[in-house]
C-alpha cells in the first residue's frame, strides 16, 4: 500500500506509514465508511473492497507549513466556511481536487541547506494556496512537498470545476515567474510545478477554528488526481474526463487518450488544459439541438415597448429576476435581436457587461466591462487601442470636456496615463476617486445618449463586486431623464449586494420595471422538447422524465436531454430520434449536481436540514410523515451524511 503522504510503500494491512506515520485506514468508496486497510469486504455495506484502490486516509496530517497557509486565507471566505461549518460536516460533497506538486524536489533538495530549500517550497505553496484562495478552493493536505486544494468543499459554487483551472492556470504562470527569479539568483538550476485535477466525491468530516477540514475521499477522487499530476509534463496541467467534461465549452483542452496511471487498473482518458477560450461564455444547450424561444411572449412584447419609448427619448431601468437556467439570458438575447433587427429602425446602441462568479472581489469589474462596451473595445484590444478608442470617443461626445473626464475613466480601465492625466488622479483618496468615477461616467453616458438610445444590459447582477454596485447605484437616478435604458438580469439573491442595485432602481423616480420568470408550462415545456428534438410527439416516458426532473426549468431540460444522449438511451434513428432502455431510475445529471448544490447551500440552516430529511423520504410525501421524522431527529440528534 503507497502511503500518500511520503509515497513509501508499506505491506498491505498497514495501518499507518511506517516511514512518516501517515495514518493508512481506508474509506470504503461505496458507503465512505471507514474501514481497515487488510479489509476485504466492507464491514457497515458488504462493499468488495478488492474492486477499488484504497481511498485517501480520513485524518489529515497537521503541520506547520499548512496551518501557516490556512491563516492566510482571506477573512471574507474564513468566516463563511467558519458560518456553515455545523452543516458542512458529514456532508457528501462533490469536489474538483486539484494537486500540484514541485518537479523533481527530491534532487533540488539534496543539493540545498534544507533550511533554505524549506523557504523555497514555503514560497511556492504560498503563491499555489493564493491561487486557489482566490477562486474559493480550500487547501486540504500538503503531501511531501505538493498541495491537495479542493474547489466545491467546504465551500460550494456552481462552477467549481472551472474555479479549479482557472486557479491551475494562475497557479502555473506564477510559478513561472517565481521559478525564473529562483534560477536567476542562482539558488536552484530549475523550478516547475505539474499538476492533475479530477473531479468526485468527498465526505467532509470536523472542521476546525483554524479551517482544518477532516475528509473522506469516497473512491478514488483524491488519490486520482495525484496520480494524474505525476503523469503531467513540467509546467503542464492534466485533467480526467470527469473534469473536462464540466468545463468543456470554456477551455481548450488537448485530449492525450487513455492512459495508464500508476497504481490504477485500467485506463483513464486524459486531457492536457491548453488554455482558456477566448470569449468563451459558460455554454447552454445541446450541440446539434435548437429550440426558437418557446413562451415569454408577453416579456417579449414589454421589453420591445421599451425600446419604443426610448426610441422616443424616454428611458426606463428594468430588472429581469429568475433562477438559474430559467431563460434570463436567452430572452435578453431575443430582445437584441428584435430590437436591432427591425428593419428602418434608428441606430441603437447595446452593450452588456457581465459579472462572474467568482469576481466579487474584482473591484469595479462590472463597471469597467460596460466602460468597454461603451467606447466600443473588445476582451482583445491592447491597452493601446483601448487609450485610441477611450480618446477618440470622449473627443466625440464631449468635445471640450473630454480632458477633464479622460483621466479617470482612463485609471478606471487601468491604463497607462500620461503625466499631466497622471497627476490629476494621483493625490485623490479613494472615495474622491471613486466620485470622479462616477461623475465622468455620467458625464459620458449622456454624450452617447445624445447621439442614439442606448441599452445597458448588466447580466449575472447577483455577483456583482461591490464597487461597480456602488458606482450603478449613483448613475441609476439618470436613467428617467434620458433615452437609456439599463437592464438589470439576476437572480433572485437578496442578500447579494447586487441585490442593493435593484432596490435603489425601485427608489429613483422613474422606478424599475420587473419582469419575474415563471416555470415554463407544461404544454412550453413539450413544444421545447419537441423542438430540440426534432419530432411530431413525444414518447410517454420521455415527457414524463422531464417533467418530473426539469420542471419547467429550460436548462434542466436540456441537460437532461444531453444525459440522455451521452447513455445512449436516446438515440438518433433518421431524422427523428428514438428512446431505448428504461428512463424511469435517470440520476440527476452532473452539469445540474453544481447549481443545485450552491442553491441548496444557501438556504437558511433550517430549510436545508428539512430538505435533507424531507429527501431521504422519497419525492412525494405526507408533512405529516416529515413533521414526525424531524421530531424524531431533533430528540435523537442529528443526521448523518446528506
Ligand atoms: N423560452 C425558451 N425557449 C427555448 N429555450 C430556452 C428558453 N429559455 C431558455 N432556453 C434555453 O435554456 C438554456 C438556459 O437558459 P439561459 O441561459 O437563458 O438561463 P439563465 O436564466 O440566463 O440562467 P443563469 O442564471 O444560469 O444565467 C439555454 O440553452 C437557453 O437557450
Ligand atoms: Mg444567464
Amino acid at each position: 500500500m503507497e502511503c500518500p503522504n511520503c509515497s513509501f510503500e508499506n505491506v498491505a494491512d498497514s495501518r499507518f506509514c511506517e516511514n512518516c506515520g501517515q495514518p493508512l485506514e481506508r474509506a470504503c468508496p461505496n458507503c465512505g465508511q471507514a474501514v481497515p486497510g487488510s479489509a476485504r469486504f466492507c464491514r457497515h455495506c458488504g462493499h468488495d473492497l478488492s474492486q477499488s484502490a484504497p481511498a485517501a486516509p480520513s485524518t489529515v496530517p497537521r503541520s506547520a507549513g499548512l496551518e501557516a497557509i490556512r491563516r492566510a486565507a482571506p477573512s471574507a471566505m474564513a468566516k463563511k466556511i467558519l458560518a456553515d461549518r455545523e452543516r458542512s460536516e458529514g456532508e457528501r460533497k462533490r469536489v474538483t481536487a486539484l494537486f500540484a506538486d514541485i518537479v523533481g524536489s527530491t534532487g533540488l533538495a539534496e543539493a540545498l541547506d534544507p533550511e533554505d530549500w524549506r523557504e523555497i517550497v514555503g514560497g511556492a505553496h504560498q503563491r499555489v494556496s493564493e491561487k486557489v484562495y482566490a477562486y474559493e478552493g480550500t487547501i486540504a493536505q500538503l503531501l511531501g512537498d505538493g498541495v491537495l486544494a479542493f474547489f466545491g468543499a467546504p465551500l460550494t459554487h456552481e462552477d467549481d470545476p472551472e474555479r479549479a483551472i482557472r486557479a491551475a492556470l494562475a497557479i502555473q504562470e506564477a510559478i513561472q515567474a517565481y521559478g525564473r527569479d529562483l534560477v536567476a539568483a542562482g539558488r536552484v538550476p530549475h523550478f516547475q510545478m505539474r499538476i492533475g485535477l479530477n473531479s468526485g466525491l468527498v465526505v467532509v468530516g470536523d472542521i476546525g477554528n483554524d479551517l482544518h477540514m477532516e475528509y473522506l475521499a469516497v473512491g478514488d477522487t483524491v488519490n486520482l488526481a495525484a496520480r494524474v499530476q505525476s503523469a503531467a509534463d513540467p509546467e503542464a496541467i492534466l485533467v480526467t474526463d470527469n473534469t473536462q467534461r464540466l468545463a468543456s465549452s470554456l477551455f481548450d483542452f488537448e485530449d492525450r487518450g487513455q492512459v495508464t496511471v500508476k497504481g490504477k487498473s485500467g485506463e483513464i482518458q486524459l486531457f492536457r488544459v491548453i488554455g482558456e477560450r477566448r470569449g468563451a461564455a459558460p455554454a447552454r444547450g445541446v450541440a446539434g439541438l435548437d429550440s426558437p424561444m418557446v413562451g415569454r411572449r408577453r416579456e417579449a412584447t414589454t421589453l420591445l415597448h421599451l425600446v419604443d419609448e426610448v426610441r422616443q427619448g424616454r428611458g426606463t431601468t428594468v430588472a429581469i429576476v429568475g433562477e438559474a437556467g430559467l431563460g434570463k439570458s436567452r430572452l435578453i438575447a431575443e430582445w437584441r435581436r428584435q430590437a436591432q433587427g427591425s428593419a428602418g429602425a434608428a441606430p441603437l446602441r447595446w452593450v452588456e457587461g457581465r459579472c462572474l462568479s467568482y469576481g466579487s472581489t474584482m473591484a469595479h469589474h462590472l463597471s469597467t466591462g460596460i466602460l468597454r462596451g461603451l467606447i466600443g473595445i473588445t476582451p482583445e484590444s491592447t491597452p493601446a487601442d483601448a487609450a485610441t478608442s477611450l480618446r477618440a470617443t470622449l473627443d466625440r461626445v464631449l468635445g471640450g470636456e473630454a480632458e477633464n473626464v479622460y483621466p479617470f475613466l482612463g485609471h478606471l480601465l487601468g491604463l497607462e496615463l500620461g503625466e499631466e492625466a497622471a497627476a490629476r488622479v494621483k493625490y485623490l483618496d479613494g472615495p474622491a476617486l471613486q466620485s470622479r468615477y462616477i461623475s465622468s461616467y455620467s458625464l459620458l453616458i449622456r454624450g452617447l445618449c445624445a447621439e442614439s438610445p442606448v441599452v445597458i444590459v448588466c447580466e449575472d447582477v447577483h455577483w456583482a463586486d461591490p464597487s461597480s454596485v456602488e458606482l450603478g447605484r449613483q448613475i441609476l437616478p439618470v436613467v428617467g431623464e434620458l433615452p437609456l435604458i439599463v437592464a438589470l438580469v439576476m437572480r433572485p439573491e437578496k442578500d447579494s449586494p447586487g441585490w442593493r442595485l435593484l432596490e435603489s432602481a425601485r427608489e429613483t423616480a422613474g422606478g424599475a420595471l420587473e419582469i419575474h420568470l415563471a416555470p415554463l408550462t407544461e404544454g412550453d415545456t413539450q413544444e421545447l422538447v419537441r423542438n430540440l428534438l426534432d419530432i411530431e410527439s413525444l414518447p410517454d416516458d420521455l415527457r414524463q422524465v422531464i417533467r418530473a426532473k426539469a420542471e419547467g426549468n429550460p436548462f434542466f431540460v436540456e441537460e437532461v436531454l444531453r444525459m440522455l444522449i451521452d447513455q445512449g438511451s436516446l438515440q438518433r434513428e433518421g431524422q427523428g430520434w428514438r428512446l431505448t432502455g428504461d428512463v424511469a431510475s435517470l440520476e440527476i445529471p452532473d452539469t445540474l449536481q453544481g447549481v443545485l448544490a450552491a442553491r441548496i447551500d444557501r438556504l437558511p440552516e433550517e430549510a436545508k436540514r428539512t430538505l435533507q430529511i424531507a429527501s431521504v423520504i422519497g419525492r412525494t410525501f405526507q408533512v405529516r410523515v416529515l413533521e414526525e421524522v424531524i421530531q424524531r431527529q431533533r430528540s435523537g440528534g442529528r443526521t448523518g451524511a446528506g
